[in-house]
């Protein structure tokens, strides 16, 4: 299977098809440098099997940086590359990672008009035009960016060249030039007409708006020389439509004249920060593998190695692609964060074991992008609890089967306890594997498939159908209780014992039962109004607040795609995945006063009053913890814990920390 055949890059071998797509946020000292932490970062990848690693970013230089920002530019895109001091790190992360016969080169970047305050940018930015059009991410884009001057273009010039002379010093095995993702590199946005309206001789036509990189690919081959391998990122498709770079632009222009250039190796993204969710880190609402087509296209204009990326977090499908000759190399991105290991797994013939990433785009209390934390793998972080042998084996008794539930029976069976796990439904998975069976959110059932095969192959004695009792603990006489029985809706009195009342869990699981005219009360579960709508229901969507306490809850990428669909935040490329819906209709303010046979009675902010008939009443609004049994287990065994839900009401991200922190030290 080629997957597993090395290949070869401007003569350098890479010993098998997956590698690690760069990421921004690896670990690194407060002043930028590579550090201990980001070598076990990389080291953790190294060891789980990745053949080739693009490290994050290296900024070249400081005229990239706002100084208001600068501190922050550095830790996220790195090092600015005169800091001598600096290369020491990259030349241990060097060795230690060829210890693994692993390649690895940095990421070289000029940050673009996104690169903080006064970001540099082809043109100023924004533009009257730009405000005026549709650019999504407002807030994001309203950011000033400064045009560049023909001298700093030059410089930015001779600074690529310097700072690839320096990787390559230090040992690294190649350097790949950033001229990808739109606003976010200032290579990619001379490219784009969207963003480069400039008419000297670097904007205009095409020969003008590809001279910037076509020059930093020229100076970089002077400084490597001619056997050292360049890779380069682009954005095949900037998701801009006609305004933007159009896959037939990159086929028929871009990628001809990179390769003429002297580029060794085409690494095809897809997007632009600043304007959609639907490229570079796309959330659970696109399928797998969504931009493949773009390394496919390339492919079939170059005789170039082609990566592909783009959620792919399954070995099969990367296997899929690469055998169809769809991309050279598979990149896994957010996916060898949830499981550093993926790739070791799978060549070990033990898919089953591999921690599929959700596409939460990081529902954890840090929010942000991806990477550290992941909501679903708690070794990512810096000084995780190490998972250690239990200094004494003990009887472990878990109460609840949700996700936290199922990871601390995994962990405490990992060290060596025996574990019990007692679920009072017939399946496991609790509130996760019900919102996972709402079609927006079904990537929620990759890690409920992956801690339920782990209860297997760990043999952990599992009951289900079975509600622990006082009683049932008293017989087992367990030295340690768990208690991970999650949490309930609320439902508020008005609604309660009224006909067609679910709560959002039980409407999850009971969709057959959902009448035509639905009523969801409460704003955040926008997913499974826009599923419902999607299925033919008619759907209302009621709350209390205002516009910003829709999909609340929902971490930034996801809450945008929301946004879009479900308001009139604007939207630069419509596709049937971003039009804006009239069904679901969203009511805000709104208070309910009545439910009777005729409807629900409900008055808004300014006194109306309204009857909506219905066929299904869903609530997701509060929801409180089902910890009675806590306090009732007090002295019953040794140790008692709650965690998850069940100790505080939050999200998948702390169901699995408090598993972990409890079940590491018992
Ligand atoms: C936290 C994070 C940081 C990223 N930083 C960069 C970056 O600096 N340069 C870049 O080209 N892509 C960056 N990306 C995009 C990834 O390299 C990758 O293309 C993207 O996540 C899609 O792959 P995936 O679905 O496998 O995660 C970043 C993605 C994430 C999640």
């Amino acid at each position: 299977m080629k997957i597993f055949e090395p290949i070869e890059i401007k003569g350098m071998k890479v010993k098998n098809r997956i590698g690690m797509a760069p990421f921004a946020n690896m670990p690194r000292g407060e002043d930028g440098s590579v550090n201990e932490l980001t070598i076990r970062w990389f080291e953790e990848r190294a060891k789980g099997g990745t053949g080739l690693i693009v490290a994050a970013p290296i900024s070249i230089s400081t005229l990239a940086m706002n100084p208001a920002t600068r501190e922050r530019t550095i830790r996220s895109v790195g090092t600015p590359f005169y800091d001598e001091r600096h290369l020491v790190g990259y030349e241990k992360l060097a060795e230690v990672m060829h210890s693994y016969n692993v390649k690895i080169g940095p990421q070289i970047v000029g940050g673009g008009p996104m690169a903080g305050g006064q970001g540099p940018s082809p043109t100023p930015y924004p533009d009257e035009k730009h405000v005026k059009d549709d650019i999504f991410d407002v807030q994001l884009m309203r950011m000033p960016a400064k045009e560049l001057s023909v001298e700093e273009i030059e410089q930015h010039v001779h600074d690529f060249g310097i700072v690839a002379a320096k990787m390559k010093a230090a040992g690294m095995d190649f350097v790949e030039i950033h001229c990808t993702h739109g606003a976010a590199s200032l290579l990619s946005s001379f490219v784009s007409p969207f963003y480069n309206r400039r008419t000297d001789k670097y904007g205009g036509d095409w020969e003008g708006r590809l001279r910037f990189p076509i020059e930093v690919i020229k100076e970089i081959r002077k400084a490597v020389g001619e056997d050292y391998p360049i890779l380069i990122r682009i954005s095949a498709d900037n998701l801009l439509g006609e305004r933007g770079v159009t896959i037939e632009d990159t086929t028929n222009i871009i990628v001809p004249a990179f390769e003429k250039a002297g580029v060794d190796c085409i690494d095809a993204s897809m997007g632009s920060y600043s304007h959609s969710t639907e490229g570079i880190i796309i959330p659970m609402y696109y399928p797998r593998g969504h931009f493949i087509y773009c390394s496919a296209a390339v492919k079939q204009v170059t005789k170039l190695p082609v990566i592909g990326v783009g959620r792919i977090v399954d070995m099969e499908m990367a296997e899929r692609f690469i055998e169809e000759g769809k991309a050279d190399i598979i990149h896994m991105g957010r996916q060898t964060t949830a499981d550093p290991e993926t790739p070791k797994k799978y060549f070990e013939g033990r898919p089953e074991d591999i921690r599929k990433c959700i596409g939460c785009v990081n529902q954890t209390p840090e929010g942000g992008i991806c990477g550290r934390p992941c909501a679903i793998n708690y070794d990512i972080q810096d000084e995780p609890i190490p998972l250690t042998p239990a200094e004494k084996p003990k009887k472990v008794l878990v109460i609840g089967s949700g996700v936290g539930g199922m990871e601390a029976a995994r962990i405490a069976a990992l060290r060596g306890h025996k574990v019990t796990l007692m679920e009072k439904d017939s399946e496991l998975g609790g509130m996760v594997a019900a919102l996972a069976l709402t079609k927006l959110t079904s990537e929620f059932r990759n890690i409920v498939d992956y801690l339920a095969t782990q209860m297997r192959k760990l043999k952990v004695d599992v009951r289900v159908c079975k509600e622990a009792t006082v009683a049932d603990v008293e017989e087992l006489k367990p030295d340690v209780v768990i208690l991970a029985a999650g949490s309930s809706m609320v439902i508020p009195e008005v609604a309660q014992g009224k006909p067609g009342v679910m709560n959002h869990i039980e409407a999850c699981r009971r969709q057959r039962e959902i009448g035509q005219k639905v009523v969801i009360w409460g704003l955040v579960a926008t997913e499974l109004a826009i599923s419902l709508a999607e299925e033919g229901k008619d759907v209302i969507m009621i709350g209390r607040g205002g516009e910003d306490t829709l999909a609340r809850d929902a971490p930034w990428a996801r809450r945008y795609w929301l946004l879009r669909r479900l308001t009139d935040v604007n939207t630069v490329r419509e596709t049937p995945e971003t039009t804006r819906l009239t069904n679901p209709e969203i009511l805000y303010y709104v208070d309910v006063e009545d439910i009777t046979p005729e409807g629900i009675k409900i008055a808004t902010k300014d006194g109306d009053k309204k009857i909506f008939p219905y066929d299904t009443l869903i609530i997701s609004r509060e929801r409180a913890a089902n910890d009675s049994l806590f306090e009732e287990l007090q002295g019953k065994a040794p140790e008692v814990y709650k965690i998850g839900d069940c100790s505080q009401v939050a999200d998948i991200h702390k169901a699995i920390w408090d598993a972990n922190e409890v079940a590491r030290k018992i």
